[in-house]
This record gives structure tokens, C-alpha cells and sequence, in this order.
């Protein structure tokens, strides 16, 4: 039997096995791209600076450490405080690894040489970053291209590259973003492979906790059991953000978590139980979100709901494909749930005449669903020219941009129950005359659903990533059949 080809990561076990060659593909790709753009000169360098190691406000101690994700998608490097650098022409790769004082080996074990970063990361070069500038001058780069741009999501900046003796360079700090968040956008064979790793991880995840929550135990106890199976059956150190695990009216609270919310309430009989987890493998993420009653017992309320949600999930994912715009798939969730909510009787009227006010946007204030990768709300949105569309809903959509094949996107709809959005919604004589106040008043507390799924799309259609029960009777079944201990739970094979 042939061997498997080295793995650049891999945590043993289970665990996936993801090969250097991903991030050599990655920067092939790039330099491809940087070719093919207007005002790029063939003797460019891109330089980009990898993440810093940062320690507690003005402590001494270190932050857990998560790699910058543009320096992850290019090079791969799990360490911080690197540099890297790609000659556009030749494709040749070279990276700054810092030269580390013998105390080092000490405190944080031992020194690599220069080799064994060459052979782990598979790059052509490995240098010193003391030695960068007489390193790239060598080169006698035209320019060298760093990376300056917006985050469409969080509006910031990222960091441009930065070391001693850049000054003697020509920099030009604009070309490079817009290529490298296009090729970030296009999920290779490879990358998509991690992704489906990190989707079975936390499906599996999400399942054991659906077996194991019981009203009485506490919101953050779902936290840690979902972090916890994540870690030691999948190798995934971080999750991709902070887990959400919303009970009762908390389930409306759409990124319930913080530090101000802390997922501290006790989960009580009767509740919807809203958790909304994803785990992160070598820096690729998963985004997931499972709801469902806490006693395992859907209410004929909570089953309509929950349905509604359902049937826009589904209505989407089977009219995405390659070339629909992603602002229409938001409208078409939209219109479902208030076709679904005319049925329960919390609306009345025209359909048409609620989506003229944009009555969609009560119920799910957010947007449908956004790209996924290397970051859990990946770059690419809004590329230049794509414009946000400026209403109720439909302003918080993350992509505004047409479904491309090789995209990874998540879909998650929602109905909430948000006082504050409902009291202003009935103070609005042109959205009020569609409400039920008498219904409504039934659904207050009841908080909130959200079904999410991650997908990639295909040449003609999407492939779902997420695999957990979804109907209302795959959950009542899948619920009501064990309540094996957490430790037989996760030592099991069959989640
Ligand atoms: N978990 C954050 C989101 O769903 O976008
Ligand atoms: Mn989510
Ligand atoms: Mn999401």
C-alpha cells in the first residue's frame, strides 16, 4: 500500500489529514490572478505579514493564538509573527520565520531551523525576518504588492505588511486585496474537503448535544459539551466564533453568547432551544444552527414555527444554483415565512402587499446567509461595484453578489419574536393593519428558530455540508432515543 502523502496538519486519531499542498494551489491561483489584472507588473512581490501574538491587555500572558486568515489561505503557517512572500512571475514562495532568542527554547520549547519550516510548510525558501529587506532586494522587485482593504462585514481595515527597510521599496497597497478576496471566494477541491470536515465534525457535535440537553441544565453546559466533543474528536482548538446557545426567549437574541449574555440561563421545560455552534479546523470554519424543543416535544405552536422556517430552508436550497442572485433567495425566505405566518394566523392579508413594507424583516431581521471559509464570515460580499441594497433586512445580507459555483454559503433562515421589533412593527399604521396582535400575543416569549445549513454550490444545484436531523419528526425521534451518558456519548461512533 502506497503511504499517504505528509500531512502539514494533522492531530492524529480521526482527525483530517490536509495537505501543504492546498495552500501551494492557493498562492498558484493568486499569482494567476495578479497576472491576469490590469496595471500588475510581472516583477511584483506580494508581502503579507502573518498574525501577531498578543497577550491579555497589558499582561504578560499570551492570548490563545488563531492565525491571520489571508496569511492562513496563502501559506498554511500555524505559528505567529511570520512573514510571506510570493514572486508573481515565478510563483516562487518564500517565508520569514523570526530568529528566536536561546530563552525561547527554554519557556516554549525547542528552536526549528530554517529546514524544518521549508520541508513542514513546503515552501520554496525559508529566511529570517532580520534578513527581509536584503532578501527581497536581492529580488529587485518592480514593487512590492501588500494588502490594504475593507472588510465588507466588520468595515475594517486589514493590516498592511510592515518591516524595517520597506521604505526602500516601491509599495502599492490597492492591487492586491480585490484579486486575493476573488480567489478566496473560489473554494478548490481541497479547501472544500476541509469544509466538509469541519461541517461532519460539528453535525456530529450538534447531535450529541440534541441527546443530551435536559431542561434544568444550564445554557452554557450546551457550550461546553459542543466544545468539548469539537476539541477531542475533531481536533478543532477554536470554534469560529462564539457559540450561541439561546433557550427560551434568548433563542430570539440572534448572536446571544457575549460576554454581557453569556449563555447562562437554565434551560426550562417548554423552551426552543436555539444553538447555533461551529467548529474550526485549521482555521476553516462551520457554521450551524439546530432548534428545537429542550424536552424533545414540539408544541403545536413551536411545530409551526419551526415548519415555516423549514420550508424556506428547503424552498432556497433547492432554487440555488450557479448564476441566482443571493438578494432574491433572501426575498424568497421572506415570502415563504409570511405565507407560513398568514397560515398560523399572527398575519392576514396580501402577501405581496407585506412584502411592499417590508413586513419579512420583523420576523428575520438578519440576512439569508453568507460566504463561509477561512473566516465564518468570509470575505468577498461586496466586491467593488455591488452595491448593498438599502432595506429593512435585506441591509444586513452579507453577499450582495450572484451565486457562483465553488462558493460556500450558509442558509439560515429565521422567525423571532423581538419585542421591540414587534412594538414598532404595531405602531406603524402600513404594517400593523397585517397583524394579529390577538395571535401574536400567544407567540411573545416564545423567542426564536433558525435552521442553518452550510452548502456548496455545484455546477447545477448546491451540496449540502451540515448533515443533522431537520424535519420535526427526525428530531422527536432522533431526541427520544438515548440518553446515554456525555461519556458514551462522545467514545461513541455511532452520533
Ligand atoms: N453564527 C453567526 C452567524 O450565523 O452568522
Ligand atoms: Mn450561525
Ligand atoms: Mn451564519
Amino acid at each position: 500500500m502506497a503511504a499517504a502523502p505528509q500531512a502539514v496538519f494533522w492531530l492524529g486519531n480521526d482527525t483530517l489529514r490536509v495537505s501543504a499542498q492546498l495552500f501551494a494551489e492557493n498562492r498558484r491561483r493568486l499569482c494567476l490572478g495578479l497576472k491576469a489584472k490590469e496595471g500588475v507588473d510581472a516583477c511584483s512581490i506580494v508581502v503579507l505579514q502573518g498574525g501577531e501574538q498578543l497577550q491579555r491587555h497589558c499582561t504578560d500572558t499570551d492570548l490563545l493564538f488563531r492565525q491571520e486568515s489571508f496569511f492562513h489561505w496563502a501559506f498554511g503557517v500555524t505559528e505567529a509573527d511570520c512573514y510571506g512572500a510570493i514572486e508573481v512571475d515565478s510563483g516562487k514562495s518564500i517565508l520569514f520565520v523570526p530568529k528566536l532568542p536561546e530563552s525561547y527554547a527554554t519557556w516554549m520549547g525547542e528552536i526549528h531551523s530554517k529546514d524544518h519550516f521549508k520541508k513542514k510548510y513546503a515552501v520554496d525558501e525559508v529566511c529570517y525576518i532580520c534578513d527581509i529587506a536584503q532578501v527581497l532586494s536581492n529580488l529587485k522587485p518592480s514593487v512590492l504588492l501588500t494588502l490594504r482593504g475593507q472588510n465588507t462585514d466588520s468595515g475594517s481595515v486589514s493590516r498592511e505588511a510592515s518591516f524595517e527597510g520597506i521604505s526602500q521599496f516601491q509599495v502599492n497597497n490597492m492591487l492586491l486585496h480585490p484579486v486575493i478576496v476573488e480567489c478566496r471566494l473560489v473554494k478548490t477541491d481541497m479547501e472544500l474537503e476541509v469544509l466538509r470536515y469541519t461541517n461532519k465534525v460539528s453535525s456530529d457535535a450538534h447531535k450529541m448535544i440534541m441527546k443530551s440537553v435536559k431542561p434544568g441544565q444550564q445554557e452554557y453546559e450546551m457550550e461546553s459539551l459542543f466544545q468539548h466533543y469539537c476539541y477531542s474528536k475533531g481536533g478543532m482548538r477554536h470554534t469560529s466564533y462564539t457559540c450561541i446557545c439561546g433557550t427560551g426567549n434568548n433563542s430570539s437574541v440572534l448572536h446571544y453568547g457575549h460576554a454581557g449574555a453569556p449563555n447562562d440561563k437554565i434551560i426550562m421545560d417548554g423552551d426552543m432551544c436555539l444553538f447555533d455552534m461551529g467548529g474550526e479546523y485549521y482555521c476553516y470554519s462551520s457554521d450551524i444552527t439546530c432548534s428545537f424543543p429542550a424536552n424533545g416535544k414540539f408544541t403545536r405552536d413551536q411545530r409551526a414555527i419551526y415548519e415555516a422556517v423549514l420550508k424556506a430552508s428547503r424552498k432556497v436550497m433547492s432554487a440555488i444554483k450557479p448564476g441566482v442572485k443571493w438578494t432574491d433567495m433572501h426575498r424568497l425566505a421572506d415570502r415563504v415565512h409570511l405565507e407560513e405566518l398568514v397560515k398560523v394566523g399572527i398575519l392576514k392579508g396580501s402577501v405581496e402587499e407585506m412584502m411592499k413594507v417590508h413586513l419579512g424583516a420583523v420576523f428575520m431581521p438578519h440576512g439569508l446567509g453568507h460566504l463561509l471559509g477561512i473566516d465564518v464570515h468570509d470575505v468577498g460580499g461586496y466586491p467593488e461595484g455591488v452595491e448593498r441594497i438599502n432595506e429593512p433586512g435585506l441591509k444586513s445580507l452579507r453577499m450582495g453578489r450572484l451565486v457562483q459555483e465553488r462558493m460556500v454559503l450558509t442558509v439560515e433562515p429565521g422567525i423571532y419574536f423581538i419585542n421591540h421589533l414587534l412594538d414598532e412593527a404595531l405602531k406603524d399604521p402600513a404594517r400593523s393593519c397585517f397583524i394579529n396582535d390577538q395571535v401574536l400575543g400567544r407567540f411573545r416569549g416564545f423567542g426564536g428558530v433558525r435552521i442553518e445549513d452550510d452548502i456548496a454550490v455545484t455546477a447545477d444545484g448546491i451540496e449540502l455540508l451540515t448533515c443533522v436531523p431537520r424535519t420535526v419528526d427526525e428530531i422527536e425521534a432522533f431526541m427520544s432515543q438515548s440518553d446515554k451518558p456525555f461519556s458514551q456519548l462522545v467514545s461513541s461512533k455511532e452520533i
